[in-house]
């Protein structure tokens, strides 16, 4: 069924769509992966793969979403009835579930972070552990996430969140939320980096964040800047294809797609120039940034070298809270567009009717950090079974169906259509976007899952 949901103004349509874009994938999983394939050479290969695949595989998904007026299965049902195509918005609705399922716990993580830095608990010596030891924060971390009761309370307050969001609907809940938090997010990002700025080796660390050694691309690297740039953009899910169909007609697709685009890697780079340059300052360097390490025990150890940990501290999870809402939020629209419009139902019902399950999912994967840490699935627990399966399976097997549909079977001029608002603009860019989604992202991505799959 189409829907009628629309963003009311260009300003809450931009706000929305980099609410969904900007999330832990750029405060969290960008720095990791930067510190893990070599710093500068890495995040050159990323703004490569933003601007040449992360731009037209998301003008793809306007367009779909916007020409089909629909949501991520129902849209690929009216552009081309009868054929099996809508299996890719399938396969990007079962994957937002699951990465809901984890997402959920680690956004009640930084909601847990929030209250800890504003109370100061968070830098209250541990005692037998020397005072503002990395172990400090480590032991801290593993103690909480292992928990029963305290992540899983925050888990389901996050999902409450976003449910109150999700309930009021698009203008009101998705567009109001997102034009007063993003701001927010954008300003307190600001502050963090002069802040930055003043540390002693600040210099030190925007070298090693800017300035790249071109040795250090590998193959290995480009396929993880592909997938970051995929993740942060928030597409091969649904997502943009959901927020697509609220589009107006007149909205330039290829502006807002460049403009989403860029903020989005704003943000990544402005939180490289917050971390490395404390890293550096700190003498960190030898800390790894993977899994949860990052963002719970090496920004915590930042701010305790600085003056007024908890100011800072507060402002970070502030930030870090906002991105994930968002994100989540838009993750969840996805379901939630597909049950109120396939099955008729009013916005409350359809929430209730996707958030509910959640609650009992994702406690399960929070308690898989701890008491269920057990039951393992091929030896991931359910937490890193749902992380590995979305990440490397499904997402990457939507966005190549999605892909070879849009360069070869969509019909035709759909594109050329969406690209130039039925002829009324120009675009010089509609041939070579349609170029690489017919003949190099299919390929490129094909490439990057089989490699992956040995890898
Ligand atoms: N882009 C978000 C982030 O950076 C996460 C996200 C939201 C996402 N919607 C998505 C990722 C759809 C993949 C697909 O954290």
């Amino acid at each position: 069924m189409a829907n009628n949901s629309e963003f009311s103004s260009k300003l809450g349509l931009i706000a929305a769509t980099v609410g969904s874009a900007v999330g832990l994938g750029n405060v969290w999983r960008f720095p990791a992966e930067t510190q893990a394939h070599g710093g500068a050479a890495f995040l050159l290969v990323y703004v490569a793969c933003v601007i040449l695949f992360g731009v037209p595989v998301m003008l793809g998904e306007f367009s779909i979403g916007r020409a089909g007026k629909s949501d991520a299965i129902d849209s690929y049902r009216r552009l081309s009835p009868g054929k099996p195509w809508w299996i890719s918005g399938f396969l990007g609705i079962v994957c937002s579930y699951l990465i809901l399922t984890f997402y959920m716990v680690v956004s009640g993580w930084t909601l847990e972070y929030l209250y800890q830095s504003i109370s100061g608990e968070l830098f209250a010596p541990i005692p037998g552990v020397e005072e503002g030891s990395n172990l400090q924060f480590a032991d801290r971390m593993q103690e909480y996430v292992a928990g029963v009761w305290p992540p899983m309370i925050w888990t389901w307050i996050t999902i409450g969140l976003c449910g109150a969001v999700l309930c009021m609907g698009v203008q009101k809940g998705i567009e109001r939320a997102s034009n007063i938090l993003m701001p927010l997010l954008f300003l307190i990002l600001i502050i963090l980096c002069v802040n930055a700025m003043n540390l002693p080796k600040a210099a030190e660390g925007l070298e090693y964040f800017f300035k790249p050694d071109f040795s250090k691309i590998t193959p290995k690297v480009c396929i993880s800047a592909l997938g970051q740039a995929f993740f942060s953009l928030s597409l091969g899910m649904g997502t943009l294809i959901t927020y697509g169909s609220y589009f107006r007609k007149d909205t330039n697709l290829t502006r807002t797609a460049f403009t989403v685009s860029l903020l989005d890697m704003a943000v990544a780079i402005l939180v490289g120039m917050i971390i490395f340059p404390g890293v550096m300052s700190f003498g960190l360097q030898g800390e790894s940034f993977d899994g949860s390490a990052l963002v719970f025990v090496t920004f915590p150890e930042i701010f305790n070298n600085m003056w007024c940990p908890q100011l800072w501290s507060s402002l970070f999870f502030i930030l870090l809270a906002v991105a994930a809402l968002t994100s989540s939020i838009s993750i969840a629209e996805v379901s939630i567009a597909y049950f109120s419009g396939h099955f008729n139902m009013k916005r409350v019902p359809a929430t209730c009717a996707v958030l509910l399950p959640l609650v009992l999912l994702s406690s399960l994967s929070s308690l898989s950090n701890g008491v269920l840490s057990d039951w393992t699935i091929c030896g991931y627990t359910i937490f890193g079974a749902c992380d590995a399966l979305t990440a490397n399976i499904l997402m990457p097997l939507g966005a190549l169906i999605m892909a070879v549909y849009l360069g070869w079977f969509a019909p035709k001029g759909l594109m050329q259509d969406q690209l130039t608002n039925g002829g009324t603009i120009r675009n010089r860019l509609a041939v070579p976007v349609m170029f690489l989604l017919k003949w190099v992202t299919p390929l490129l991505i094909l490439v990057i899952f089989i490699t992956s799959l040995f890898m």
